[in-house]
């Protein structure tokens, strides 16, 4: 019997014939399944001679069944192989490469120039608890700065009271840093923001880098020392002359927003010079001032110790002036032609 079978199981063709062969020895009705039925009517001594030569039959037959099975598989795919042919003096598509996005580039740029003047990179997540974004700075409930920030809320509840919130300013981090590690601080926190606005030169979502030093007997002629000398390395010029304007932000005191002069080259913005030259203009670049005490008292430090200044910049505008881009909106296209256009290639 062992023998037939073998050779029934050698000759099948394919997988289907060899199933319908397990079938007929294996299978419930088998005819092996049906000998070893038969074990129970035997007698003791007939079983004892009968049962280990059922029993290595139906062994036998199962491992030439899966041998052969193993034979199809490994025939079919010998065919496959042979039958499939690679073409490689096909041309591949043609397929659009990006580079580093300019934003990235510029937070890059900005993260190596801080890190000369002995800044290290701090972060905070983007969704946000009311209490860092407004009330720690000195923006309580019912302040009217906050109805200037265009707010994206979740309806969740925030730990400290109001609702969690996209943030709309990196200087949350300002917060997170002082009450997390304490004082003296040195940090640049660069990241997104968010805020309901979109034209021209608003998307709902953009980059800011927010700069924050704590320590003893910092004054203003820090900030100005440093917003300059980050700027003339940013922009590769000597020659950048900034204005410090008074202006109010509730977490600053005093609070200055700092202008950059420009001159118009063949009708484009290039910074440089004094504004109040004729033919010169001032742009406006970044909100900063005095860490407000109140900040300070917030975050758990004793501001008669420590005092320090603050600034948050935009980086995509910031991107805009070095490249001459015009139109905030096309950064988010995700369109490599933009990149090209620009002068980013990969
Ligand atoms: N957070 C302010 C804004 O988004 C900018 C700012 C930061 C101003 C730090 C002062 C100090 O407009």
């Amino acid at each position: 019997m062992k023998a037939g079978a073998c050779a029934r199981i050698d000759a099948a063709q394919d997988l289907a014939a060899l199933e319908a062969l397990r079938v007929e020895f294996l299978g419930k009705q088998g005819s092996i399944s049906g000998l070893l039925k038969t074990l129970g009517k035997m007698s003791p001594e007939e079983r004892q001679e009968k049962a280990p030569k059922i029993q290595a039959l139906r062994q036998d037959v199962a491992d030439a069944l899966a041998a052969r099975k193993a034979a199809m598989e490994e025939a079919e795919l010998e065919q496959r192989l042979a039958q499939e042919t690679l073409d490689l003096s096909l041309p591949a598509p043609d397929m659009p490469r990006g580079t580093v996005h300019p934003v990235s580039q510029v937070m890059d740029e900005l993260a190596e120039i801080f890190a000369d003047l002995g800044f290290s990179v701090a972060t905070g997540p983007e969704i946000e608890d009311d209490w860092y974004n407004f009330t720690a700075l000195n923006m309580p409930e019912s302040h009217p700065a906050r109805a200037m920030h265009d707010t994206f809320y979740f309806p969740d509840q925030a730990p400290r009271g109001g609702r969690m919130l996209l943030r709309t300013h990196t200087s949350p981090v300002q917060i997170r840093t002082m009450t997390e590690k304490g004082a003296p601080v040195r940090i640049i926190a660069p990241g997104r923001v968010y805020r309901s606005d979109s034209d021209a030169t608003h998307t709902p979502m953009f980059h800011q880098i927010e700069g924050l030093v704590i320590d003893r007997d910092i004054h203003l002629g820090h900030l100005k020392w440093t917003l300059e000398t980050f700027l003339k390395a940013f922009f590769e010029r000597e020659d950048i002359v900034l204005r410090l304007r008074p202006s109010y932000f509730p977490f600053t005191e005093p609070s200055v927003e700092v202008d950059v002069g420009f001159a118009i080259e063949n009708g484009k913005r290039v910074l440089g010079g004094s504004g109040d030259e004729p033919g010169h203009g001032w742009m406006e670049l970044l909100g900063s001032g005095m860490v407000n005490r109140r900040v300070i008292e917030f975050s758990g430090l004793d501001p008669d110790e420590w005092q320090g200044f603050a600034f948050g910049l935009g980086v995509d505008r910031l991107a805009m002036l070095k490249y001459g881009m015009d139109d905030l909106r096309a950064f988010f296209d995700g369109d490599v032609r933009w990149l090209q256009h620009y002068g980013f290639s990969p």
